[in-house]
C-alpha cells in the first residue's frame, strides 16, 4: 500500500494545520508539520479544508436501488404502493441487472466519500437471486467498500409463506446480519414472535441484528420494547440495531419514559432515515401532519448510539437522493430541529462515527492507528459540509486516492459589477 501524506487539513474536531501521515495503509501520525520532516513521501494538499473519515451509511437498500420506474412508478408515494410495487418488480429482476445497477451505485458512493454501506437484502423470493447477486457485489467491491448484507424478510417472517427457511438459507450463503420487520406480520403477537425467533438465530449464529422495527405512525407499535427485551435476554447487548423506530414519535411519553431505558440497556443502535421518514410517515394524516421521525435528541441524550441512514435512492419507495450523506444529516437536522452547534455536529457524527459503530466497523476514524481512509471536503467545518453538501475533492482509501472531484466555483458576470469568483455564499469562509 502507498504512503501519503495528506497536509494543512481542518479536523472535525477543530484542529486546523494538521498533517495526516498514512503508512503501510493506517495513520501513523496526526501532527503540524510532518511533511517537513518526510520529504520524499507523495503528499495531497487539503489546503485548509475539512478533512473527515469516510461517510457510513448504516441503512439502504443495494437490491433496489436504481430500479426507479420499473415496472411502474409510486403513485401515491407511500411505504404499502413501495412494497407492493417491488413486488411486481422481484420476478422481473435478474442478477446481471442487480449487480450492474449495484456497481453503478458504489461507484457513485465512492465519489461522495461513502465507504461503508449496510444494505438489507429482500430474502423473500424462493430464488435468493437478490441475495446471490449482493455477495457478488460485496466480493467485487471489497476493496474499496464495506459492504454489510441484512437478510431482510421484506413480506414478513411469520406472515410469508416460506420465509423461515429463506432467511436461514439466505444466511447460510453468507449474509452477514439478521433483518426482521415485525410491524408487518399479520398481528402483534406474530411481530413479537418474530421477533424473539429472529434474535434467537443471531445468538445461535454470533450474528448482529437490524431489523426494520416499528416502521409507523402507530403509537402502540411497540416491537421496539420486544426488540431491546430479546437482546438483553439473548446476551446480544451492543449487537443489535432498530431501524426507523417511527412509531417512537407517536407514543405516549409517560410510556416512552419507561422505553428509552430499555433500549438503552439493550444498548442498542438506533437508526433513523430521515429522508425517507419525512416522506412516508404521516400519510394517514390530515393536518396537523406527524413528521413520524424516532426522537433522536431524546434517545442521544439517554446515551443512545443514534444514526442517520440514506435508506432509498431511486427506488420504488423514493424517487430522489444522491447517495450525499450530508444531505441526509440536513434533512435529520431540519425534522428534529437539531439547530445548536453543538447539535449540528452530532448530525455529523451521526453519517460517520456513529454509523461506524452500529455498524461494527474495524479501525474506522481519523485518529492514530486508524485505517488511511478519509475525505477532503470543499468546506471548513462539520458545519459547514452540512450546509454546502460540498464536492468531494478527495477520496483516500488506504493511503491512497481513489476519487477526486474539481472544486465548485461559480464565476458571476453581474452588469455593473466586477468579475468576482467563487463567491463568499459558496466557498468556505477562509478557503480561497
Ligand atoms: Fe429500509
Amino acid at each position: 500500500m502507498p504512503d501519503l501524506i495528506v497536509t494543512n487539513a481542518a479536523l472535525p474536531d477543530g484542529r486546523q494545520g494538521m498533517d495526516i501521515a498514512i503508512v503501510e495503509g493506517r495513520i501513523e501520525r496526526i501532527a503540524p508539520g510532518i511533511a517537513a520532516e518526510r520529504p520524499g513521501i507523495p503528499t495531497l494538499d487539503a489546503a485548509g479544508y475539512l478533512v473527515s473519515p469516510p461517510f457510513v451509511d448504516a441503512h439502504f437498500h443495494m437490491d433496489a436501488t436504481l430500479s426507479l420506474g420499473m415496472p411502474r412508478m409510486n403513485v401515491s408515494g407511500t411505504l404499502l404502493e413501495g412494497i407492493a410495487l417491488w413486488g411486481e418488480l422481484k420476478p422481473q429482476l435478474t442478477h446481471e441487472g442487480l449487480v450492474e445497477r449495484a456497481m453503478r451505485y458504489c461507484d457513485l458512493a465512492v465519489s461522495k466519500g461513502l465507504l461503508a454501506i449496510r444494505s438489507h437484502v429482500d430474502v423473500s423470493d424462493p430464488r435468493l437471486l437478490t441475495a446471490e447477486a449482493m455477495l457478488d457485489v460485496q466480493a467485487r467491491v471489497s476493496g474499496y467498500i464495506d459492504l454489510q448484507l441484512v437478510a431482510f424478510p421484506q413480506d414478513g417472517y411469520l406472515r410469508s409463506p416460506g420465509a423461515v427457511e429463506l432467511l436461514e438459507r439466505s444466511l447460510d450463503m453468507g449474509l452477514n446480519i439478521v433483518g426482521g420487520i415485525p410491524h408487518f406480520e399479520r398481528t402483534m403477537a406474530d411481530g413479537a414472535d418474530s421477533v424473539e425467533r429472529l434474535c434467537r438465530i443471531a445468538a445461535d449464529r454470533g450474528l448482529p441484528v437490524d431489523m426494520h422495527c416499528d416502521e409507523s405512525d402507530d403509537p402502540l407499535s411497540r416491537h421496539v420494547e420486544s426488540l431491546a427485551q430479546q437482546t438483553v435476554r439473548f446476551g446480544l447487548q451492543g449487537r443489535v440495531a432498530g431501524s426507523h423506530l417511527t412509531s417512537m414519535h407517536s407514543m405516549d411519553n409517560y410510556y416512552v419514559s419507561k422505553l428509552i431505558p430499555l433500549m438503552a440497556e439493550a444498548q442498542m443502535h438506533v437508526i433513523a432515515n430521515p429522508l425517507i421518514n419525512i416522506t412516508l410517515q404521516g400519510r394517514h394524516d390530515t393536518y396537523p401532519k406527524r413528521r413520524g421521525l424516532t426522537r433522536v435528541p431524546e434517545l442521544m441524550a439517554a446515551g443512545l448510539n443514534v444514526v442517520f441512514g440514506q435508506d432509498c435512492m431511486m427506488d420504488p419507495w423514493y424517487g430522489l437522493g444522491t447517495a450525499d450523506m450530508t444531505g441526509v444529516a440536513s434533512m435529520g437536522l431540519h425534522v428534529a430541529q437539531m439547530t445548536s452547534r453543538a447539535a449540528i455536529r452530532q448530525c455529523f457524527d451521526a453519517v460517520t462515527v456513529n454509523a461506524a459503530k452500529a455498524m461494527g466497523l474495524e479501525g474506522y476514524g481519523l485518529e492514530e492507528g486508524c485505517r488511511g481512509d478519509l475525505v477532503i471536503l470543499q468546506a471548513a467545518d462539520p458545519a459547514e459540509a452540512i450546509r454546502l453538501s460540498p464536492a468531494r475533492l478527495a477520496v483516500v482509501k488506504g493511503g491512497k486516492v481513489i476519487s477526486t472531484t474539481l472544486p465548485q466555483i461559480s464565476r458571476l458576470d453581474l452588469p455593473g459589477r466586477p468579475n468576482r469568483i467563487d463567491p463568499a455564499e459558496y466557498a468556505p469562509a477562509q478557503k480561497h
